[in-house]
């Protein structure tokens, strides 16, 4: 619990270095696939709806941690999709936090 609390503040005084460091039109720009609960792996990455990415370990290579679970389009209540919640658990645990929800994507 107590960990969990100093991770959401580190991440929003992250969030809040991020706004204001970027000067001009520094807001986040959510990547946006629509519902991703709608997808045919669901929440998990299947081969066919992540070519351009799969087998590859490092997400941060190509997604940028500050576009990402901005915005939910899940149609679930904010409270079961928890955004800072998640925010929190990346913060905690980098790359290796993104296989506990989006599955191993094909990596070995
Ligand atoms: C080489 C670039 C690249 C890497 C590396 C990459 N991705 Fe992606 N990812 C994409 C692209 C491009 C899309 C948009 C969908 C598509 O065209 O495949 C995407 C889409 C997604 C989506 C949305 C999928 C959906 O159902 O619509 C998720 C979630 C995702 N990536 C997570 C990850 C995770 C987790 C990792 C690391 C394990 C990762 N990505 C690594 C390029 C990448
Ligand atoms: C605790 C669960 C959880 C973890 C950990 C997690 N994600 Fe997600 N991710 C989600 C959920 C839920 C969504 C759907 C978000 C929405 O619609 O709000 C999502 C959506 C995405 C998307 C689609 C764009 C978007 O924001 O909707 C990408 C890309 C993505 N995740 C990448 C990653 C990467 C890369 C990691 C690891 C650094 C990661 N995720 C870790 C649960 C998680």
């Amino acid at each position: 619990m107590r960990i969990v609390d100093q991770a959401l503040r580190i991440a929003a005084m992250v969030a809040v270095v991020t706004i204001v460091g970027c000067g001009s039109g520094g807001s986040p720009q959510s990547e946006n696939y629509g519902n991703i609960l709608d997808s045919p792996g669901g929440l998990v990455l299947l081969e066919e709806e992540h070519q351009a990415g799969w087998t590859r370990a490092d997400c941060f290579g190509c997604h940028d941690v500050n576009n990402m679970h901005q915005v939910n389009r899940t149609g679930l209540p904010d409270d079961v999709v928890d955004l800072p919640g998640i925010n929190a658990i990346i913060q905690n645990q980098g790359e290796a936090s993104c296989m506990l929800c989006h599955g191993t994507n094909g990596v070995q």
